[in-house]
This record gives structure tokens, C-alpha cells and sequence, in this order.
């Protein structure tokens, strides 16, 4: 949705161009042999967004907050992954559990989920840390 608004506020800086000036060819980039106005957003990969400024196509990066889930997805069109369902983490037996919640399995080990922010699209800490609780208070 962000995108495509830039890109709506991307053809209205064109046509204000081609309005107060003799040659629309001002600040237009050539891109992989075509051939884009100012201000216009090039078709690219969504990790390395390109758009055309002032005749040149600057090189972005998008840098990506790890997710804090399991289940995650990268959506068409995005770069970055979202939790769909939440925070969450896998359990030793393969369910997931939700991010805040604490689970004692049957072993007696008591799993919860370990949040840590960085970056990258898939999540740091997938797995459950699961430990005997007694053995954790007294390191
Ligand atoms: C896995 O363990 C959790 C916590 O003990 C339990 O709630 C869940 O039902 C278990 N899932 C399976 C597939 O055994």
C-alpha cells in the first residue's frame, strides 16, 4: 500500500515537470535500456527498491528486523517477513507456542520462547529454550 501511494505522489511530480517546463526529458534515468521519468519507482527487487531522482537511480537497500516467529512470511511485492499469527516459537515436540506463554513438558523442562532483535528475514531464535528450572536458578 506505502508503495503504491509513493508512486501515485512519483506521477504527479512528472506531470507537474511536464507542465512548467519545454522538455519532459529533464531528470529521466535510463535503466536497464528503458527509460523512466523522475521521480517514477523502477520494477526491481522489493530488497533493493529503485526509483529514478533527478536522472539518477541511487542503489537502496532495505534492511529487515528479524521476525520474532515461526510461521512467517514474506508477502508479494515485500522484502521484509511478518508473523502472521504472532509471535511464536517451536517446541521441542514441533507446536508452536505463542511468544509470551511458558510451557512445562512432560520431561519436566520448562520452554520459552527467546526474543532477540537484529536483522535478517527469518527469525534468530526459532526453537524454544527448554530448561530444567532448578538447574537455571542455580547457575
Ligand atoms: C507439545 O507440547 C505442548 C506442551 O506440553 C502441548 O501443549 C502440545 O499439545 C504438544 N503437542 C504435541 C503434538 O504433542
Amino acid at each position: 500500500m506505502g508503495i503504491y501511494l509513493f508512486s501515485l505522489f512519483g506521477l504527479l511530480c512528472v506531470k507537474g515537470h511536464s507542465l512548467g517546463l519545454d522538455s519532459n526529458k529533464i531528470g529521466q534515468c535510463t535503466y536497464k535500456g528503458q527509460v523512466y521519468n523522475d521521480g517514477e519507482i523502477i520494477p526491481s527487487d522489493p530488497c533493493q527498491p529503485r526509483k529514478c531522482i533527478s536522472g539518477y537511480v541511487p542503489l537502496a537497500f532495505v534492511d529487515c528486523i528479524n521476525p520474532q516467529c515461526v510461521d512467517f512470511v514474506i508477502k508479494s511485492g515485500e522484502c521484509c517477513a511478518t508473523c502472521p499469527t504472532g509471535m511464536n516459537c517451536r517446541l521441542p515436540n514441533g507446536t508452536l507456542m505463542p511468544g509470551k506463554e511458558i510451557r512445562i513438558m512432560p520431561d519436566g523442562k520448562t520452554c520459552r520462547c527467546v526474543h532477540t532483535f537484529g536483522f535478517g528475514k527469518e527469525p534468530h531464535n526459532p526453537d524454544a529454550l527448554c530448561t530444567f528450572l532448578d538447574r537455571q536458578i542455580s547457575m
